[in-house]
């Protein structure tokens, strides 16, 4: 078996948590390569529920588990989220030196932005992410590997003091996170390419979705780092062609948390069915998601930006719930119609969805087969992105999932 990259081809939480925990065993680590502690990846083993910000999904496989030089580190959260963990995990993990620290200061940084852009706020996560990586792109952010040499802070000190941080505070943070990165930091891209000359595998990990990607994503709405499987290499310090598949993981129905434009958006009883089925909410602030229809002209998009050949459907249990099913086809704006997501996207708050109900769900249930409704969305799906459907999960156990 090849590497493998898991990745979100909606604005994220597609279910990757629970996908890169069922697909772990069949690898020897699982690495992440983008993102930070905005990320919550979800996975249940029987009645436990595990959320997971930092950490990778494959934790409870017992696989190594590699952070990534593209990452965004907040030592505070690492430290309570190893604590809620038990100690073998902590042993498996390694830190790329290269990742940027996330500070108490960059959250608060992120909280005056958002306050700054009022009635336009992104509706960040308020984890100092995107203050985070723009320290980084100035030049001015410490990296994990500062905290184990003798560093000089002088410069980020001096630019947090300018903005009010005591300096005194700045130091006792950089203190507090040597302490907690104290013997995880290596180097995470040698060790995949050792990992895969010994003949291993790795899996991928990506945080967010393929439209909430920094630069290709639904801007300025979107995250600050880059969510697509190009970045996977850029990501970890790997070669291009160590980068793995790419496999798609989306929902047949769409979420988004936080702003921006959403074109199958619904509210109403409809909604809020499928929020409360499907347990809606952020795993990282608890946010209610925003609901909406299958966007299809949104996921062949994510479909040609990753290149993804397969792809994962997750949560299709819920739609079970739901009497209606609608697939959004194409946009229509100014009086024409359009399949083309990317030239809509300086638009995409003004499309209107044009859809088909080609099926309904309502009433399907799952065994070891696929229902024949499921079968059919299968079918319909795999004509309209152009892909083949590998894996049906349908519930959030790990027992809960049919292999294609
Ligand atoms: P930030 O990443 O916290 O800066 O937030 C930017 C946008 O990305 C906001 O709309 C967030 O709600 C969204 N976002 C960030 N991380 C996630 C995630 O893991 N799942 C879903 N949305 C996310
Ligand atoms: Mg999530």
């Amino acid at each position: 078996m090849g590497n493998l990259a898991v990745v979100g081809l909606q604005w994220g939480d597609e279910g990757k948590g629970k996908l890169v925990d069922y697909l772990a065993g069949q690898f020897d680590a699982v690495a992440r390569f983008n993102g930070g502690s905005n990320a919550g990846h979800t996975v249940v083993i029987g009645e436990e529920k595990h959320t997971f910000h930092l950490v990778p999904s494959g934790a409870l496989k017992g696989k190594e588990l590699l952070i990534g030089a593209g990452v965004a580190l907040d030592p505070v959260v690492l430290r309570e989220e190893l604590s809620l963990m038990p100690g073998r995990i902590r042993e498996k993990l390694m830190i790329d030196g290269r990742c940027s620290l996330v500070s108490p200061f960059d959250k608060e940084l992120d909280v005056v932005l958002e306050q700054m852009r009022g009635g336009s706020a992104i509706g960040t996560t308020r984890r100092g992410i995107g203050p985070a990586y723009a320290m980084r792109a100035l030049r001015l952010a410490l990296r994990v590997s500062d905290l184990s040499d003798e560093p000089d802070f002088s410069a980020p000190s001096q630019f947090y003091s300018r903005l009010g941080v005591d300096p005194t505070r700045f130091a006792a943070w950089v203190e507090e996170s040597k302490l907690v990165v104290d013997g995880l930091v290596g180097d995470v891209s040698s060790r995949i390419i050792d990992i895969g000359q010994a003949g291993g595998s790795v899996l991928f990990e990506a945080s967010q979705g393929t439209l909430l990607d920094l630069v290709h994503g639904s801007y300025p709405f979107v995250t600050s780092s880059h969510t697509v499987a190009s970045y996977v290499p850029a990501g970890l310090g790997i070669p291009p062609s160590e980068a793995g598949e790419p496999l798609g993981v989306m929902k047949c129905y769409t979420t988004r948390v936080g702003s921006g434009p959403f074109p199958t958006e619904i509210k109403g009883l409809t909604s809020d069915k499928i929020r409360s089925v499907g347990n809606e909410y952020g795993a990282t602030t608890g946010r209610p998601r925003r609901v909406g229809w299958l966007d299809l002209v949104a996921l062949r998009y994510a479909v040609r930006l990753n290149g993804v050949k397969n792809i994962a459907i997750s949560k299709l249990d819920v739609l079970s719930e739901v009497k209606e099913f609608r697939a959004c086809i194409a946009y229509r704006h100014t009086g024409s119609e359009t399949r083309d997501f990317q030239r809509s996207l300086g638009h995409l708050h003004e499309v209107e969805p044009v859809y088909e109900s080609p099926l309904s769900m309502q009433g399907a249930k799952y065994d070891k087969e696929l229902p024949t409704q499921a079968k059919k969305l299968v079918e319909y799906l795999e004509a309209a992105l152009g892909v083949r459907v590998s894996l049906v999960s349908h519930g959030e156990e790990r027992s809960r999932t049919i292999e294609l």
